[in-house]
């Protein structure tokens, strides 16, 4: 006899059933571009280098083996005969029709073009791209629509084009401002290039976000100090600050280069987010930074754990219905996709999320914001009681890693630091 099974009077009836929703969570829509110009050593994303590409002002390859050129060497298969973005974009569209059941009558709040870099395509294949979606979708009057860039594919007139096509937020890839961690890190632009596409973005735009890591191969904190100023001369609305890491199946995996260890990274995030919030900031969640009013609204949806519809190659979708959360995947090879798009299946895997998973899911989402949820937040986007979640909500806040707050679900500063730790808790 198993000792350890509970006595069946403690077993609650509703641990027998799925989730229960009274409204839907709103609605995002990712859409994912997956070619690069070249794939970045460090980067596990499903981004394909095209071998087609002539970026505007990479810098000339020299017969000197540097991470970038290995990396370029054994990236993945690539499209074959060049980008092919008007049979991509029909894809997408076809893509996105077949979804509509899945998602009737749902407004969607925002939409994110990420990658990848989705800055490979035109204007007018982004144009074509937004005109079908919005035809097909009600998009909300005021929704936010990034599209992601790559300083290496900057033409005032393209991004102009962007704009022109609706895109209302710009996120761009610097990664850094200085060229010695740019070439260390394979990017296929220069400094300049970035100053200069971070200037344009701004002016087009206004809604921008630059990305930058930190604990780069051999930074130190006057590096990334430097890094932090030079970023927030831009006065850019939005900043991403992400630590550096190894990826398993990426060419920094196998090969790493000398990074900065856990001490000397931390002194960096320190001096980093202190600089930030001094410039007027709010660290709303572990890497972002924003000015009042300009937190990625796009991102804030899937923290809260919103639902999200992702079309195109290898992007997951998270979609809930009335009594169950299904989370699906789309087939992960741009040429694949594109063939499996016209066999009418472009969704490889497709499973319920089982309500044992379900208080995980949303604490590994919501956990990450700074300033946490409401309490309330727990039934309205898992379908179940918040008592689904009293035992770790319990344990984390006697360890100090929650609030004791009743009305939120907040992570302490010491719930921030160790967020692996807490969000575990609610592993069962
Ligand atoms: C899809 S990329 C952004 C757009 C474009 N592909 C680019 O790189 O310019 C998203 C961001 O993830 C971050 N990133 C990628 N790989 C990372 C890694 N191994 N560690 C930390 N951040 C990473 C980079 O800051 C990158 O800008
Ligand atoms: S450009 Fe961006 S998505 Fe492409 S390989 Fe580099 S980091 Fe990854």
């Amino acid at each position: 006899m198993n000792t350890d099974a509970p006595p069946i009077a403690t077993i609650d009836a509703g641990t027998l059933t799925g989730p229960r929703f009274a409204a839907l969570p709103p609605l995002s829509l990712y859409v994912h571009l997956p070619w690069c110009i070249r794939k970045c050593p460090y980067c596990d994303f499903n981004s394909h280098e095209w071998r087609g590409a002539v970026p505007n002002h990479a810098p000339a390859r020299s017969g000197r083996r540097d991470a970038a050129s290995a990396a370029s060497e054994e990236g993945s298969p690539a499209a074959a005969d060049g980008l092919p973005e008007d049979a991509y974009v029909a894809a997408l569209i076809a893509d996105v029709e077949a979804a509509l059941p899945s998602v009737w009558g749902r407004k969607v709040g925002t939409v994110f073009i990420g990658g990848g870099t989705p800055s490979l395509f035109s204007a007018a294949s982004i144009e074509r791209l937004l005109s079908a979606l919005r035809a097909r979708l009600p998009l909300l009057p005021d929704a936010e629509i990034t599209l992601e860039a790559n300083p290496g594919t900057f033409e005032r007139e393209k991004f102009a084009g962007y704009f022109a096509a609706g895109v209302n937020r710009l996120s761009l890839g610097v990664q850094s401002f200085d060229d010695r961690f740019l070439r260390a890190l394979g990017r296929v632009h220069g400094a300049d290039e970035a100053r200069r596409a971070a200037e344009s973005a701004l002016m087009i735009f206004g809604n921008v976000n630059l990305d930058l890591m930190f604990a780069l191969p051999g930074q130190t904190v006057d590096d990334a100090r430097r890094d932090a100023a030079a970023a927030l001369s831009f006065a850019p609305p939005h900043l991403s600050f992400y630590h550096l890491t190894l990826e398993p199946n990426t060419l920094f995996h196998r090969h790493p280069p000398p990074l900065p260890d856990d001490e000397a990274a931390a002194d960096i995030e320190d001096t980093v987010v202190e600089m930030l919030a001094h410039a007027g900031y709010e660290h709303y969640e572990t890497s972002a930074h924003a000015k009042p009013g300009f937190a990625c609204r796009h991102n804030v949806n899937y923290w809260r754990f919103g639902d999200y519809l992702g079309i195109g190659a290898g992007a997951h979708s998270k979609i809930s219905f009335p009594d169950r959360v299904v989370r699906q995947l789309r087939w992960k090879q741009p040429q694949q996709y594109l063939a499996q798009v016209a066999a009418g299946a472009p969704v490889q895997e497709e499973t319920t999320v089982s309500r044992r998973d379900l208080p995980f899911e949303f604490m590994l989402n919501a956990l990450r914001l700074t300033g946490g949820v409401p309490a309330s937040l727990f039934a309205e986007r898992t379908g179940l009681p918040l008592s689904a979640a009293a035992r770790p909500i319990a344990e984390a806040t006697r360890r100090g890693l929650l609030a004791s707050d009743p009305t939120m679900l907040e992570p302490t500063p010491l719930g921030r630091r160790f967020l692996n730790d807490l969000q575990s808790l609610f592993l069962t």
